[in-house]
């Protein structure tokens, strides 16, 4: 029995009960774009949650693995599994090793919305590179390092009356508490700089082919892009 936890096992019902309670799976059209046509291929969801991604890449067409940390997350994924079955199967793991998952066993592998939430990036990305078909695609989002760093403000363009978004401490790298982080996330998240993201991916074999940085639609969020997605191939 693993003694793997996750910060979210605490908040697992209130993350479900937010993000994705009816399992529709996640609506984001720059996801969608990212990953493309799916048909026929296996896909891993790494740090995959309540399975809200891993969901979505198998409407999309993919034989779906959805890896995570936490139990209690993946008891909801499994839940909504077996109500409207997709075929996808949930492991309990670790994204640092994905030790339960085999060498170049997966076309595309996807990390939405987590890799702040993993201590160590260098050897999540090497796993995720090891997973990989040779040629095989990586797509990833993370909350935009350059204007969710820590301690991030926003200011009033007191002109237009519109928002716009203080860096904060952007070149301090590795856990931070962010009081200001939404209330179903855990406190602690680990900040990067843009120059370790894109170095990393390089240095584990997975150079960035496309980047997308939309806007949001809440008033805050038209100035300044909240997430940074980017897809790569692996070489
Ligand atoms: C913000 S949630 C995103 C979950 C899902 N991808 C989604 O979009 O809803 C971050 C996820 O990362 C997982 N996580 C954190 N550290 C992990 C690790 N070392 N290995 C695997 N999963 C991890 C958490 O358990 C949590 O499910």
């Amino acid at each position: 029995m693993s003694n793997l936890t996750s910060s979210y096992d605490a908040l697992a019902d209130a993350y479900h009960a937010t993000v994705d309670p009816d399992g529709a799976g996640l609506n984001d059209p720059t996801f969608d774009e990212l990953v493309g046509d799916l048909r026929g291929q296996r896909v891993a969801a790494v740090a995959c949650g309540q399975g809200r991604d891993a969901r979505r890449l198998a409407d999309l067409g993919a034989d779906v693995v959805g890896i995570d940390a936490s139990e209690s997350l993946l008891a909801h994924a499994r839940d909504l599994e077996q109500q409207t079955p997709r075929g996808v199967s949930y492991l309990h793991g670790d994204a640092q090793d994905l030790a339960p998952l085999a060498d170049a066993s997966f076309d595309g592998v996807v990390c939405h919305m987590a890799l702040m939430d993993i201590p160590e990036l260098e050897p999540t990305l090497r796993s995720v590179a090891r997973i990989l078909k040779p040629g095989g695609w990586f797509v990833a989002s993370i909350t935009h390092p350059c204007y969710k760093s820590p301690a991030h403000g926003e200011l009033v363009d007191h002109v237009e009356g519109t928002y716009r978004r203080i860096s904060g401490r952007y070149f301090e790298e590795g856990p931070h508490n962010s009081a200001t982080r939404w209330e179903i996330l855990p406190r602690v998240a680990y900040h990067r700089t843009l120059s370790t993201y894109v170095n990393t991916l390089v240095v584990a074999g997975l150079p960035i082919v496309r980047m997308a940085e939309p806007l949001g639609d809440k008033p805050v969020w038209k100035e300044a892009a909240c997430i940074l997605w980017f897809r790569c191939l692996a070489q």
